[in-house]
């Protein structure tokens, strides 16, 4: 029994169709534009930029921007290598199963869920924060421990208005994908509206002499030590710099989190109408016009406020309020309640179609991954990630911070699809590709290099975390998935025939 068998691509292709599993095709290269900058523009923007360039870069937080783009976009040029040759649900965890094996297709799936799930708790926490900030305005106050925990309120212990939230939009995820869409379609503009008022409204107010430095000079960092140093301090004994050049990829290394999402649009990939073409356009697209924008929101910031001055937690909101805008910045919290809603709906639909092709190819229960006949979508799926995503959200992110675990799924996936794409090059060079990645395999082996580099600069912590998660999955693994696997050739009743792998 193998656990590096891999199953055909014509087979994948071929499944979509079958009834019992399969999704509407109802998307648009518009559509998926719009899905990808509705998952992209989030609690990165919204938080971690001012963040990242009082403590890290200074103004030159704009050219962090740039590299990690460049790392995302190395990545996105793979994804859409695949999602063109494999239009199939569940992204990275389909493409390596027909490339790489079971096992990885496996630890890429579950590093998916990890992004995907955690990430939605993670952005649904932000979002209570802005909302709570809203309904204060609006003179309603939720006694301290139902809302949200803060440094201001040591005292929450369930976030309510993220449980709400997650709620709704989980109900909204089961009951059709078309609409979900139409409702992220609003939600959108919105955005990119917030986001082009803070670019147009701030410009007036830059000062030159707030880029002076632009990259300012290193100096030793606040010393982090034991399980909190980034593993790659460890490993080399380097010491932390603030500033300069290291602290543009520090910065890099942390606004990544706002680049995360444009992945996920892979994952509908068979919900979309023509995904051979769609999809990297898709994909592309929502990454262009997102580094443009945080480069054009990065430059604004620090252009008003002097670098070490920004206020870390609301850089944009208190940016207006210090030039006296303080209505710009009740707008910018409308933005990102509404920003944020998206990001949230598109982690949770990206959770929901990787744990449907995972039960679909038996990895879990198959029954668990029926599409419902009336909406089209996975509704038994979609309400365990709801449920899932709500304990994250108003319970344990609470009490332990996830954001560095969400950066470190996803970092993983991306090395792992990177080197999936020359392999699969060699392995099927007949598959029609309507995208390909220039200059294989020197690319996407520096795509995987560049990722594993940014890896590098996460916690200790987080790395133990990481491997504690993965442990689970090679438990669940062998323990389950791997002898009841469609690719066994034994079949079970009612379900889809078993296959034999290639
Ligand atoms: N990129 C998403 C955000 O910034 C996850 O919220």
């Amino acid at each position: 029994m193998s656990v590096l068998r891999t199953k055909s691509i014509e087979q994948s292709i071929k499944e979509t169709e079958d009834p019992d599993y399969a999704l509407k095709k109802s998307l648009s290269w518009l559509d998926l534009t719009v899905f990808g900058i509705g998952v992209i523009i989030g609690a990165g923007i919204f938080t971690f930029t001012g963040k990242a360039a009082k403590n890290y870069a200074g103004p030159s937080i704009a050219i962090s921007f740039v590299v990690a783009a460049i790392v995302c976009g190395l990545a996105a040029l793979c994804y859409a290598e695949f999602a063109s040759t494999v239009p199939v649900s569940g992204s990275a965890y389909t493409f390596s199963y027909a490339s790489l094996g079971e096992i990885i297709a496996w630890i890429i799936g579950w590093d998916l869920l990890l992004e995907l799930a955690l990430g939605a708790g993670v952005v649904s926490q932000g979002w209570s924060q802005y909302a709570n900030l809203l309904l204060g305005d609006m003179g309603l106050h939720l006694p301290d421990a139902l809302a949200p925990r803060t440094d201001d309120n040591p005292a929450g212990q369930f976030n309510l208005l993220a449980f709400l939230l997650i709620a709704v939009l989980t109900a909204l995820v089961a009951w059709g994908i078309k609409e979900s869409m139409r409702v992220n379609l609003v939600l959108v503009a919105i955005k990119l509206f917030i986001v082009l008022f803070v670019i147009v409204a701030g410009i007036a107010y830059i000062k030159s002499a707030n880029y002076s430095p632009f990259i300012p000079p290193a100096k030793a960092g606040a010393d982090t030590e034991g399980i909190k140093q980034p593993l790659i301090q460890a490993i080399f004994g380097f010491t932390p710099t603030t500033y300069g050049l290291g602290g543009i990829f520090a910065g890099a290394s942390i606004v990544f989190f706002a680049y995360i999402g444009f992945d996920v649009v892979a994952t509908t990939a068979e919900e979309a109408k023509r995904p051979q073409r769609d999809l990297p356009i898709g994909i592309i697209a929502s990454l262009v016009i997102c580094t443009v924008l945080y480069v054009a929101v990065a430059l604004v910031i620090t252009g008003m406020v002097k670098y070490d001055q920004i206020d870390p937690d609301a850089a944009l909101a208190t940016a207006f309020k210090d030039v006296g805008k303080a209505g710009y910045s009740t707008i910018i919290s409308c933005g990102a309640v509404a920003g944020l809603t998206t990001v949230v709906m598109t982690l949770i639909i990206g959770a929901t179609r990787v744990l449907f092709a995972m039960c679909r190819d038996w990895l879990l229960p198959p029954s668990f991954g029926r599409t419902n006949p009336r909406t089209g979508t996975p509704v038994r799926i979609t309400i365990v990630v709801g449920l899932v995503v709500a304990f994250i959200g108003s319970y344990l992110g609470n009490h332990i911070d996830l954001e560095e675990m969400v950066n470190i799924g996803t970092l993983a996936a991306f090395t792992l699809v990177s080197i999936a794409v020359p392999i699969l090059r060699r392995k099927r060079p007949d598959l029609k590709r309507s995208f390909t990645v220039p200059l294989s395999p020197v690319l996407p082996i520096f795509a995987a290099v560049a990722s594993v580099y940014l890896m590098l600069n996460l916690s200790i912590e987080t790395w133990i975390r990481f491997l504690a998660w993965m442990a689970l999955g090679f438990v669940i693994y062998f323990a389950y998935s791997m002898h009841n696997s469609r690719l066994t050739g034994k079949p079970k009743e009612g379900e889809l025939p078993s296959l034999t792998s290639t």
